[in-house]
């Protein structure tokens, strides 16, 4: 596949604060079980990446002969990330929605890994263009068309402007909606909904598993 590492993984990246509770880290199971390569995974909840500071954003800009400790450190915290990035044939994203946007730990870590001129080419594709990425975002509500709080999703259109556009990804959305239904009586009459969503999501992650398997080997 154009541009893609010879020896490349899937990099499966987690943001839920949730564990094995995570719909959204549930579905990337279902995801996994179709997988058959080799993974890497990154779990941010159970190891957030730090937060861009001066030191990170001084540091991009600065000879690393010259850097400080402090931007010393802050590098290396982006080399290893950005290489673990570049690495991949393939990326499995779970982000759920938190107050309409994306949970902060995911949020850090893309501040840590978009550097122009490394993942990002303001003059033609970045070096990452082409890939195939899923995108698992688990909602309580929905936010579909028609829907009351349609147009209030700053999840999934914002990553897919900065995976897709700004990375060049190729991004396929899978959205279970509806979580709160079985926890909220209020949202009862919502429960068939909820399900549909559940087993339409899980149906997708797992044919995703093989369209991504056979992009890999075509
Ligand atoms: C901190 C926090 C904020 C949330 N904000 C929203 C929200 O704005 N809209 C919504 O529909 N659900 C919201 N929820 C519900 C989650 O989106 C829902 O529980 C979802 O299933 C979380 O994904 P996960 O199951 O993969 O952890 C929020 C949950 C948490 C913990």
């Amino acid at each position: 596949m154009k541009g893609t590492p010879a020896m490349s993984y899937l990099l499966h990246i987690d943001s839920s604060a949730l564990g094995a509770a995570s719909v959204s880290r549930q579905v990337a199971l279902s995801f996994r079980d179709q997988w058959q390569g080799p993974v890497v995974h990154r779990d941010l909840a159970a190891n957030p990446v730090p937060h861009l500071n001066a030191a990170g954003v001084t540091a991009r800009d600065t000879d690393p002969a010259r850097h400080t400790p402090e931007q010393a450190k802050a590098a290396a915290v982006q080399d290893e990330l950005i290489e673990e990035f570049l690495g991949a044939g393939a990326y499995l994203f779970t982000v759920p929605m938190y107050n309409l946007s994306m949970p902060s730990v995911f949020k850090a870590w893309l501040d840590q890994i978009i550097i122009v001129d490394r993942t990002l080419n303001l003059s033609g594709p970045a070096p990452t263009a082409g890939r195939p990425a899923v995108l698992i975002s688990a909602r309580g509500g929905g936010y579909g068309p028609g829907t009351p709080k349609h147009g209030l999703d700053f999840v999934v259109p914002t990553l897919e402007a900065v995976l897709g556009q700004l990375l060049g990804l190729t991004v396929t959305t899978v959205i279970p909606e509806l979580t709160m239904a079985p926890h909220a009586p209020a949202l009862a009459s919502l429960l068939p909904l909820h399900k549909a969503s559940m087993d339409a999501a899980h149906e997708q992650a797992r044919h995703l598993a093989t369209t991504f398997a056979t992009t890999r080997a075509a």
